[in-house]
């Protein structure tokens, strides 16, 4: 048990209902995150990060999907458990989600100030002024330039990377525990992507606000994360501190991923590179998912879903071969 453990999501599970069947998305998911702590969720696309931080903040995107199994304890409460009513107020407080595209969150025809101020006087029962102070304190915070003016403008009034600081602002008006940020600088340039994530880590190291940080760039997760969790195919196949799974990483899959970074995979090294593609949905539920694409497969592979093992404090690794993992060394 870690100390000032914030959410512990044990064996999280969603289904989504085709043709009369649920199938499964995400397939037993554990993680932790303690207070301060920022968490990079990595894997490629159709992973399941999303869905696995969507179904934890009870905001699965249809009836279809569903949660089918696990628990969400979040500050001592598991949040599956809560009513609605329950649940929108931990949301308003103590939790709060960011996405990829800030556009599609904000009301086009609602100024930047009204979408901040708002949710201040419903969830904290503000005035109208000190809503309206409190807005221009947070878009200060994220560094708008000259909020005063600013909060009366209108999202398209705003360019890419101040729409996302006026969401995290929005975000942070709750004063929330913990923020989910998923892939908040994808839709942004370089430049722009690297002052969102020391925006995010000031306000962790100001605030001792806790980050789940989803994203497909282990460079990102190298430079802002502490712990980060690594999905393929709906289930967690690693975790553990960065330092240590980026420096070794146990399963093959994690250190595919590492060879495919820009700069890592150099030739002559024992990384694998990843071919082939992602199990969908519903396929190769049996066995590790990863088998087709690993280099180490062998016949327990096919027939058992690995189970996660620790491979020291903390760090973990679901992978039959992992006695053979450990020269999964990157060279450099
Ligand atoms: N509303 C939905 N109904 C059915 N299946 C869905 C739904 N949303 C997502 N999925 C499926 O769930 C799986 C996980 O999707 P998810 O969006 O969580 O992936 P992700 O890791 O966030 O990927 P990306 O990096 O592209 O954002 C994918 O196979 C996706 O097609
Ligand atoms: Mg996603």
């Amino acid at each position: 048990m870690m100390a000032n453990m914030l959410l512990d999501v044990r064996g999280l599970s969603v289904g989504v209902m085709q043709g009369g069947r649920s199938t499964a998305l995400v397939d037993g998911a554990s993680f932790s995150v303690s207070a301060g702590e920022v968490m990079g969720l990595v894997g490629e696309s159709g992973s399941g990060k999303t869905i696995t931080c969507r179904a934890m903040m009870r905001l699965l995107p249809s009836a279809a999907t569903q949660v089918t199994a696990g628990q969400v304890l979040f500050e001592g409460q598991d949040l599956l458990l809560l009513g609605d009513g329950a649940m929108r107020a931990v949301r308003g407080q103590r939790l709060a989600m960011i996405f990829q595209n800030p556009l599609s969150h904000l009301n086009p025809v609602m100024t930047i100030g009204a979408q901040i101020a708002e949710p201040l006087r419903r969830n904290q029962g503000l005035s109208r002024r000190e809503a309206h102070t409190e807005a221009v304190d947070l878009l200060r915070q994220v560094g708008i330039p000259d909020p005063a003016r600013r909060i009366s403008d209108y999202p398209h009034q705003f360019s890419g990377g101040m729409r996302q600081r006026a969401m995290i602002a929005g975000a942070l008006a709750c004063r929330p525990a913990l923020l989910v940020a998923d892939e908040p600088t994808t839709a942004l340039d370089v430049t722009v992507q690297a002052q969102i994530l020391r925006l995010l880590l000031d306000l962790r190291d100001r605030t001792g606000l806790a980050i789940v940080l989803i994203t497909h760039d282990l460079g990102v997760v190298g430079q802002t994360c502490d712990r980060l969790a690594v999905m393929y195919g709906g289930r967690v196949v690693e975790r553990g501190r960065v330092a240590e799974v980026l420096a070794r990483p146990r399963h093959p899959y994690t250190a595919g991923l590492l060879a495919s970074q820009p700069g890592r995979g150099v030739p002559g090294t024992k990384l694998p590179s990843i071919s082939g593609q992602p199990p969908a949905p519903g396929e190769l539920t049996e066995g590790c998912r990863f088998r087709p694409r690993c280099t180490l497969a062998a016949d327990i592979c096919a027939s058992r879903i690995p189970q996660p093992h620790a491979i020291a404090d903390g760090w973990i690794s679901a992978c039959h071969r992992s006695a053979e993992t450990q020269a999964l060394e990157p060279a450099a």
